[in-house]
């Protein structure tokens, strides 16, 4: 079987450094190594995003920011499939349908929706419940082969392979593909540049915490400049780091940018201070980030040929998606 890769995430305005080297890279890179027998779909997972507390205005923007950002990063729509879910109806059809399988002690096991409902369990909506049943939908709607997951999704997976079996065995078919898990190279975990020790978020406060892809030349350079660091010299090996989480941060994330090791990049620069090493940085995540900010910046004036783009997308996937939704209709004799 060809190999096809499905993978989607939500969409959230403020993407940061982080986001680009934690997550987007990922999929340019499944992207850029996918077999030319293969195919490779990643959606917006914009019916996942109304689950929780939702503004529609903000929802509405950041779509249309998360999509130019993905293509800016390198994201090729002639070559993967980038689309809306919302746009492909069968993901919402096949998810009401696997309601039908999927079991409610198989979803009060999964640690997630503890986690994001808390202490108010009650009051949580019943679309946060039943989100891995969607997610589930997501992939055997295209009858994925591979699924990148985190640590936070494995369980998630877990319950797609299960679903899958259950509805195959119940109808007597082999509809559903099992999807494999692909556990992405170890994602380079960028931390605040305010705080070597929390994780460089969106939701930070502080705007100087973080390198967001739409930050121009000067303001990449001065946040590095002012970044926490320390006076000591840099070591020759990472694990020398190991009590200096500003220096481990600045060298992780020029590894990262630089696509090397840590101990790569110490190799190079070791008894170096921070005087030289930041604007070495500062540099480097200039030429990374500046084409990416270009792309983004006219993708942002010109919304017609994003919306072009994601509408070509969401076409291709209807046409992948149908016979699989046909198939699960008539197997459950609907
Ligand atoms: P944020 O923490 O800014 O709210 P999200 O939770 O929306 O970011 O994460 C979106 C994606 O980006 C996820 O795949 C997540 O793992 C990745 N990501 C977010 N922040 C970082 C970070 N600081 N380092 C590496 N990856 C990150
Ligand atoms: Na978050």
């Amino acid at each position: 079987m060809a190999m096809r890769i499905v993978s989607g995430i939500q969409p959230t305005g403020n993407l940061h450094l982080g986001n680009y080297l934690g997550a987007i890279r990922n999929w340019v890179r499944m992207q850029d190594e996918m077999p030319a027998d293969g195919e490779c779909l990643f959606f917006l997972a914009d019916l996942h995003a109304i689950t929780v507390h939702n503004d529609p205005a903000m929802l509405a923007a950041n779509i249309r920011e998360m999509a130019a950002t993905i293509i800016a990063c390198g994201i090729d729509p002639a070559r993967a499939i980038l689309f809306r879910q919302r746009h492909v109806p069968a993901h919402a059809e096949l998810s009401w349908l696997l309601n039908g399988t999927a079991r409610i002690g198989w979803l009060n096991r999964m640690t997630q929706f503890k986690e994001k409902s808390g202490k108010n369990r009650e009051g949580a909506s019943v679309g946060l419940f039943a989100y891995p049943v969607l997610q589930a939908a997501d992939v055997l709607l295209y009858q994925a082969t591979h699924v990148p997951v985190g640590d936070d999704q494995k369980q998630h997976l877990e319950l797609a392979r299960d679903i899958a079996t259950k509805f195959n065995a119940d109808t007597g078919t082999d509809l559903f593909t099992l999807p494999d898990p692909i556990i992405p190279p170890a994602a380079a975990r960028i931390m605040s540049l305010r705080d070597g020790t929390a994780k460089m978020s969106k939701s930070d406060p502080s705007d100087a915490s973080r390198i967001a892809l739409t930050d121009d030349a000067d303001t990449i350079a001065a946040k590095i400049r002012k970044a926490k660091s320390d006076a000591d010299a840099l070591p020759a090996t990472a694990a020398e780091l190991a009590d200096r989480p500003e220096a481990r941060n600045l060298v992780g994330i020029y590894a990262a940018l630089a696509g090397v090791t840590p101990d790569q990049v110490l190799a190079t620069h070791a008894g170096q201070g921070f005087g030289s090493f930041k604007p070495a940085l500062a540099d480097l995540a200039v030429e990374t980030l500046s084409p990416i900010r270009d792309r983004l910046l006219t993708f942002r004036a010109d919304p017609a040929e994003l919306d072009r783009l994601l509408a070509d997308g969401a076409a291709r996937a209807r046409t992948l998606a149908a016979p699989t939704l046909a198939a699960a209709y008539s197997a459950l004799g609907l």
